[in-house]
């Protein structure tokens, strides 16, 4: 297997204060969490709202610094470079976000868009013509601004955003969040389709366990800031261990069984889990190797 991208024991904490600015808290964004993201297998990370999966992958670019842990691009420790030197790195990983609204510059046209992300690359005559038609837009669409395009056509225009310059890897953050049904299926369609003709490989974003199945080899299940499962999506599939990723498989869509965010010893799960024990109330249970290749943080398999 060829490594692309791999993150070792990120932590993540952001101090939030309330809406008076008196209080401050801490949430545990992301808590210990490793990643290592391989060669054209699909690692897809499942999780809840709130769960850290933007932080992660915001932290994968280095755009959000860690507090502590190290990210690591084809064995070369990014944690240790300044933004001036992660250039090389940012045109081979691109990032697709959710929301196609927020994420284009409405002052700026497609054409320009696009060029901006291969900047300083040279266009040459045809490209943003030809990379609109590999997103499935018409050609004459490089003259449009987000604001003549609906919410599908705009993410195809951070999708061609996101394939100019060649990338190797696409960080995808819930690519199909804002989208309706539909458009949803379409984009996803897109999205397999380029993954196959470019060669790409996806770090898949999302709260839906039934999209990503289909759409990752691996599958990476989060839950408040920590990794609680991880293995083959055939494994998820068929034998989920974790009893919050039975519970992803059970919901169409996920109630948060906590109403908030509260900093406190144990599992990170106890508070929605069936099954707790006394020793839940007091451990973060570590992530381990069950069967093979298919890890789990839980004491109901210590
Ligand atoms: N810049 C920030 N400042 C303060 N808190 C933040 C910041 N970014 C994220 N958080 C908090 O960190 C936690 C994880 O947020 P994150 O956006 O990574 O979750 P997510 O899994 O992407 O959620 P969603 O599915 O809603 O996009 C949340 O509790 C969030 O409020
Ligand atoms: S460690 Fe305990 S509380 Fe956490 S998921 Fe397992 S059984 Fe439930
Ligand atoms: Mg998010």
């Amino acid at each position: 297997m060829e490594e692309i991208l791999r993150c070792e024991k990120i932590s993540k904490v952001f101090v939030v204060k309330d809406f008076l600015g008196i209080n401050k808290r801490k949430v545990k964004a992301l808590q210990d969490v490793s990643i290592t993201l391989n060669k054209r297998i699909d690692l897809g990370i499942v999780g809840e709202s709130g769960s850290g999966k933007t932080t992660l992958a915001k932290v994968l670019l280095l755009l959000v610094r860690p507090d502590s842990g190290s990210v690591y691009y084809r064995n070369t420790d990014l944690t240790s470079l300044p933004d001036s030197k992660l250039r090389f790195f940012r045109n081979n990983v691109r990032i697709i976000f959710q929301n196609p609204y927020k994420s284009l510059n409405p002052r700026l046209s497609v054409e320009k868009t696009i060029k901006e992300a291969l900047f300083p690359k040279k266009t040459d005559p045809g490209m943003i013509e030809e990379i609109l038609i590999q997103t499935g837009l018409p050609a004459d669409y490089k003259h449009k601004y987000p604001h003549q395009m609906s919410g599908g056509e705009r993410q195809r225009v951070a999708i061609a955003r996101a394939i100019a310059g060649s990338p190797e890897c696409i960080i995808a953050d819930e690519p199909t969040g804002n989208l309706d049904a539909t458009t949803e299926v379409h984009i996803l369609k897109l999205l397999d389709g380029l993954k196959k003709t470019l060669g790409l490989t996806f770090l898949f974003i999302t709260h839906n366990l039934k999209i990503v199945v289909s759409f990752c080899e691996t599958i990476v299940i989060m839950y408040r800031g920590c990794i609680v499962e991880q293995a083959s999506a055939t494994q998820i599939l068929k034998y989920p261990l974790h009893p919050y990723t039975r519970v992803l498989w059970n919901q169409s869509s996920f109630i948060n069984p906590v109403e908030e965010y509260k900093d406190r010893e144990g599992c990170v799960f106890l508070f929605g889990c069936p099954y707790r024990k006394k020793i839940c109330f007091n451990l973060q249970p570590e992530l381990k190797e069950k069967e093979k290749q298919h890890m789990v943080s839980c004491f109901l398999y210590e």
